[in-house]
């Protein structure tokens, strides 16, 4: 497995849908898999316009050397005052499997520890490879949300 340098997270603006459209297009067995149409640049600019009303979302491409590598949506304050939670980590297709997912979670655990106690991971759908990513950063079942939502969580406080 390649050993990857630090990411930078850079908060995604409205302005910034055109990119977070690719990257959703670089993702086709994603897409297939969660069992949705491809997201539209009006989907995407309307979801992210979405985001930028809710002050406890937080959005972030992802960036390695300058390259967009993926996307990271996570919630803080939720469900709980000391909880947040990641609702969708995102890598593109051709990069995936080669430790970058491993390294955002560990970046975010890092910037959200002595803030949270603890990080939730919903994974939507039948995501048996997303379940086992989370499992093996740490993370246990916490329970489902209805039959298409499984909650994973970890406690960060040391
Ligand atoms: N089964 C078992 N272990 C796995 C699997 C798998 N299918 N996939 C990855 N792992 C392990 C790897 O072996 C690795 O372990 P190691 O470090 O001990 O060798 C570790 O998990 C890290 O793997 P990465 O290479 O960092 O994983 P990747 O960069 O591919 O990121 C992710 C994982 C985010 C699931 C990515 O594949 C992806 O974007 N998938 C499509 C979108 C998706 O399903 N996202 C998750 C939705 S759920 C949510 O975001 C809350």
């Amino acid at each position: 497995m390649k050993t990857a340098a630090r990411l930078e997270l850079l908060p995604v603006t409205p302005e910034a849908a055109a990119v977070v459209h690719e990257l959703y297009l670089r993702c086709p067995t994603y897409i297939a898999l969660i069992g949705g149409d491809t997201p539209t640049l009006n989907d995407i600019q309307r979801e992210l316009e979405t985001l930028r009303h809710d002050t406890r979302r937080q959005a972030y491409l992802l960036f390695q050397e300058g390259k967009v590598i993926g996307f990271l949506d996570y919630k803080v304050a939720y469900p709980d005052l000391h909880s947040a939670t990641v609702s969708l980590l995102l890598i593109d297709e051709r990069l995936q499997n080669q430790g970058l997912g491993k390294l955002v979670v560990e970046q975010l655990e890092q910037l959200l520890s002595g803030r949270t106690e603890r990080l939730f991971a919903v994974v939507y759908g039948n995501n048996e490879k997303a379940k086992a990513f989370w499992k093996r950063q740490g993370y246990t079942h916490a329970h489902d949300g209805g039959p298409s939502l499984s909650w994973y969580v970890k406690n960060l406080s040391n």
